[in-house]
């Protein structure tokens, strides 16, 4: 399973990407919004931190305008995937841009029926949004796993990229399902780490080692 931090904090993609866990990076214009940063200089500065995919989105609404904004962004550095919203022009677009041998994500996925176009225009990921589907009493988790089923069904090679993850077991969950890559904010990462019998085991370790009068180095 690869991880993406979903998040523009330069400070907190770095500090992922020195574990060496980082996989990739996802934008969005909220994200944008938020780091208060022009979106070229950030999206290049996250290029330089990590090799992997770093998805920036397209703001146009219609076809042609995305694919201009696309290649626009494209421009910023090679790893850049190109963000289309799924709508019919975001298919139109990423049909276009995939042609092109540019790496398109499509997001706001909300259905298996979404997910299945996304596949046949050339997506290199479609980007299912589970939190947002459990804001509305529905079950984020079925849905990826349909489009697991879907995909796997047909070889469609598009990856699973589970994206609006809010918890922890969002991510086991997608993992057990199958989901190829999760994006969440790294602070959601760095919380896989914590369970209490871990915290609890290690003080007792410690207590007896102390006991010993020992030292390794
Ligand atoms: O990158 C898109 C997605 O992960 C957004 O998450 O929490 O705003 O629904 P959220």
């Amino acid at each position: 399973m690869k991880f993406f931090a979903d998040t523009a904090e330069i400070d907190e993609i770095k500090e992922l990407a020195e574990t060496g866990l980082l996989d990739g990076v996802t934008t969005n214009p909220s994200l944008i919004a938020k780091s208060g940063r022009d979106i070229k200089e950030v999206t290049a500065e996250i290029c330089k931190i990590t090799d992997g995919p770093v998805s920036a989105e397209t703001v146009a609404t219609d076809a042609e305008g995305m694919i201009a904004e696309g290649r626009e962004l494209a421009k910023i550095a090679d790893n850049i995937t190109i963000k289309v919203p799924l709508t019919w022009d975001g298919i139109k677009a990423c049909k276009v841009l995939s042609g092109e041998g540019r790496m398109v994500n499509v997001t706001l996925c909300f259905s298996p029926n979404q997910a299945i176009l996304a596949a046949k225009a050339g997506a290199t990921f479609i980007s299912p949004f589970i939190g947002r589907l459990d804001d509305i009493n529905l079950d984020g988790m079925d849905l990826i796993a349909d489009i697991r089923t879907i995909y796997d069904n047909y070889g469609f090679e598009t990856q699973i990229l589970a994206a609006s993850i809010r918890s922890v077991n969002h991510i086991a969950d997608a993992a057990r399902i199958g989901a190829d890559v999760i994006t969440a904010p790294p602070a959601v990462i760095k919380k896989m780490v914590d369970h209490p019998l871990t915290d609890k085991g290690l003080s007792a370790f410690l207590a007896d080692w102390k006991k010993t009068g020992q030292s390794i180095l």
